[in-house]
């Protein structure tokens, strides 16, 4: 499946579905304090240009880094790759910009989250021990850019392209 993958410099028309994305994960980001925040982007996934986001990643810049802050997929669109999608393009886009890496903290638990990072190339660098409140640890992940192998996905990028379409990457 394609998705339209685009860097939103406007909140306001998809808040809706920003803030809904955001209460998937346990984590609860609060939309409108990272939207203040300097160093806060956002990025989402769409079917189509028209449709709602299906998915959404938060991202901090942190120096010539990129932190991996939120990932979430709407419960009924799931295991169709747009987080996938999504992941491959702002990570190939930080890196055609001369972001240097990409790291993130991902619950020990998390099986899926943890594939998905894996398939896109991070390495677990450290298990923080009892991280969370409830005492589950954290795995660190972390992601040289620009990544030198590339996922099987094939983007189109049009140079100052508001958006991007990418696949699933899913092989044939
Ligand atoms: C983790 C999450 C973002 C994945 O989103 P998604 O759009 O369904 O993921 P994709 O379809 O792009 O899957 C890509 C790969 O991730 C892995 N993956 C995704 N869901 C998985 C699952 N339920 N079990 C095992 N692996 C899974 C697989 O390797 C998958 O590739 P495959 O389908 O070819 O096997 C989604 O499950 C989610 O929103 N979870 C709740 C929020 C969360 O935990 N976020 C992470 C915070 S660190």
């Amino acid at each position: 499946m394609n998705f339209v993958v685009r860097e939103l410099s406007d909140l306001a028309p998809v808040h809706g579905a920003l803030v809904a994305l955001s209460r998937v994960n346990s984590a609860h980001v609060d939309i409108e304090a990272e939207a203040r925040l300097p160093h806060a982007r956002f990025w989402v996934a769409s079917p189509t240009s028209d449709d709602e986001p299906v998915a959404y990643v938060l991202v901090w810049l942190v120096g010539d880094e990129i932190e991996i802050i939120d990932v979430a997929t709407a419960v009924t669109q799931r295991r169709r790759g747009a987080a996938r999608a999504l992941l491959s393009t702002l990570l190939d886009a930080y890196g055609s910009a001369g972001r240097k890496a990409a790291f993130l903290e991902v619950r020990a638990g998390n099986v899926a989250a943890i594939g998905l990072y894996l398939g896109l190339g991070f390495e677990r660098t450290r298990v923080r021990r009892g991280y969370y409140s409830n005492g589950e640890d954290a795995h660190e992940m972390y992601l040289a850019l620009p990544r030198v192998s590339v996922s099987p996905q094939r983007t189109e990028h049009a140079a100052n392209a508001p958006s991007v379409t990418a696949s699933n990457g899913a092989k044939p």
